[in-house]
């Protein structure tokens, strides 16, 4: 089984990854990939409205399971009135082919629409019972204070990779965990985008060392600490059952500061 976070103060447990659905190149190998990962036991499934064709591939995906996954979508901001949160919501479900989604967040924010009217919308669909749970994403600790204002948030999806994490781990994780919100991280790959010179010859010579593959210890890397929700992306499903089995190793503490030592980044980035 994988290992499992608690969303915050929910009691709901989610596992230490979700897979994500951003710019699919082939539908059908995307769809089976969802189907594998729910037969794995990864069941959190990542998609938003702005990501082309992939709520109605999640939506045949779990056509039939339901009740076993956990879909988290997004609503954009220019979408995000209090009418058009709504439209956008029911335009979702319909993709999905579902009548709730277990996680709505706001993709990021950049004032179209006032924070509190877009707050309020999440509210009134949390009482119609097609949302369960609020949350946002790229929000910096300042939108994050500003959001709990409007209504209990209980995610921040944010970027969470070697460049950030110290960023992420050392001033948006604690503040978010103070307030009882879970941090999930997307492009922990990179896209696929992978590093070169001295930090990719690091990632090679320790996953040499463990047998493991280089997306294995970044992937082991990002989950050592069991606080923030993965969010990969692949359609093939080798690469899939490759990455869940990234947390059964346990590399040592030297190899760790390795690692965090190549990819520091001292600069502040758009979190804090
Ligand atoms: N909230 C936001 O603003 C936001 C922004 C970006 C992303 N996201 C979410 O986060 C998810 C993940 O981010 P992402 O898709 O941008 O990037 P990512 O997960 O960092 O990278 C995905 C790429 O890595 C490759 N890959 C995965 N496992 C691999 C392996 N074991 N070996 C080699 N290549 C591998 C995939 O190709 P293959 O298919 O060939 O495996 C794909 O090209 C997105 O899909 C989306 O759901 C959210």
């Amino acid at each position: 089984m994988l290992p499992e976070i608690e969303l915050d103060k929910t009691g709901e447990n989610l596992p230490v990854f979700a897979l994500g659905t951003w710019d699919v190149r082939d539908p059908s190998a995307m769809e089976r990939t969802i189907r594998r990962a729910i037969d794995e036991g990864l069941w959190h499934i990542d998609t938003a409205e702005m990501y082309e064709g992939a709520e109605e591939i999640v939506g045949r995906a779990v056509k039939g399971r339901r009740d076993e996954v956990f879909i988290t979508t997004k609503v954009m901001p220019q979408n995000a009135s209090f009418k058009g949160t709504i439209t956008s919501l029911e335009r979702s479900l319909r993709r999905l082919r579902t009548d709730y989604v277990d996680l709505y967040l706001l993709h990021w924010y950049d004032g179209t629409y006032p924070l509190g009217e877009t707050m309020e919308a999440f509210a009134y669909l949390m009482e119609e019972g097609k949302i369960a749970y609020a949350g946002v994403s790229n929000f910096s600790i300042g939108e994050m204070e500003e959001a709990l204002k409007y209504i209990r948030i209980v995610n921040n999806q944010i970027e969470y990779n070697l460049d950030n994490f110290r960023e992420v781990e050392g001033k948006l994780l604690p503040y978010a965990q103070e307030k009882g919100i879970t941090l999930s991280g997307y492009l922990p790959l990179w896209r696929g985008r992978w590093p070169s010179g001295e930090k990719m010859d690091v990632l090679k010579g320790i996953s040499q060392k463990y047998g493991m593959t280089v997306p294995q210890v970044v992937l082991n890397f990002l989950t050592r600490h069991r606080k923030v929700i993965v969010i990969f992306k692949t359609e093939r499903e080798d690469h899939l059952l490759e990455n869940l089995r990234s947390p059964e190793f346990t590399l040592s503490e030297e190899d760790y500061a390795l690692i965090a030592e190549v990819f520091s980044r001292e600069e502040e980035g758009p979190y804090t």
